[in-house]
């Protein structure tokens, strides 16, 4: 298949973009920094574009047989628009190139329910000053997007998965459709999902949590890599 990865350059969007090269597809990974791709491959080509920039996105969907999206932006304190403009751009463009199949990425507090399995102090303290305080402006733009992809009319599957961390291997994971226990997933499973469900179109119209049930890091060690590097 021909996909576009927007978000490539990202540490889930590259894990996206090997395993579908190593599947045998053709990727197009976009990047606003294509100098940094670390990948190259004869079926991969990186695509400079900014998902602010509409016409650009346009050029990166024109011929692809399905859309899959691991933009991020970190917390902070700023108000966040790269979830929703970017797929709000990216279903235009959809539209625009008769492309229908859309995976992409929020985040598992989005089922607007407590952590199931949770202690008291991770339900009513650590999760909501994230979500409330830390996260805030991230979690607005996310319920946003996800607005947009439903209302787009293509036929889209939203993942939204746990505290990412990173691993090189896929796991046997765990999906459903509505909120998992545990914590934490991994960016190989991640990535496993995202293109499964692009490749196979699956669970079209759903919502789906993923999440690693093996190996997982305590918060400390996530906080400590994600705050203070990274080596996917
Ligand atoms: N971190 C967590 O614990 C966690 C938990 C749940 C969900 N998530 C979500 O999971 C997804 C993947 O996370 P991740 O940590 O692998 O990736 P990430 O570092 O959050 O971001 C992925 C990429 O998005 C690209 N991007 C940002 N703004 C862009 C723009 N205006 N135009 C084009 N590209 C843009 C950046 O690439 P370039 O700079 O190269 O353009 C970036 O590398 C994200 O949606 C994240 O919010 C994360």
């Amino acid at each position: 298949m021909q996909l576009v990865v927007f978000g490539a350059n990202g540490p889930t969007g590259r894990q996206v973009t090997e395993q579908a090269i190593a599947a045998g597809h053709t990727v197009t990974a976009v990047t606003r920094h294509p100098d940094t791709f670390p990948l190259s491959h004869p079926r991969l080509r990186v695509e400079a574009a900014d998902v602010l920039d509409l016409a650009a996105v346009e050029r990166a969907v024109a011929g692809q047989d399905a859309v899959i999206s691991t933009l991020g932006v970190p917390y902070g304190r700023a108000p966040v628009t790269v979830y929703s403009t970017g797929l709000t751009h990216i279903t235009q463009a959809m539209t625009e190139q008769g492309v229908h199949r859309l995976v992409c990425v929020t985040s598992t507090v989005l089922f607007g329910v407590e952590a199931p399995g949770e202690g008291f102090l991770f339900r009513k303290v650590i999760e909501p000053f994230i979500v409330r305080f830390v996260g805030h402006t991230v979690y607005e733009d996310m319920r946003r997007m996800e607005e947009v992809v439903r209302a787009s009319g293509h036929a889209w599957t939203i993942i939204r998965p746990g505290g990412l961390f990173d691993t090189r291997t896929v796991s046997d994971y765990r999906v459903a459709a509505s909120r998992l226990p545990g914590r934490f997933t991994s960016r190989a499973d991640l990535a496993h999902v995202l293109l499964s469900e692009a490749v196979s179109g699956g669970h079209v119209h759903s919502c789906l949590d993923v999440r690693t049930t093996e190996g997982t890091p305590s918060i400390l060690d996530v906080i400590r890599k994600e705050a203070f590097g990274r080596t996917a």
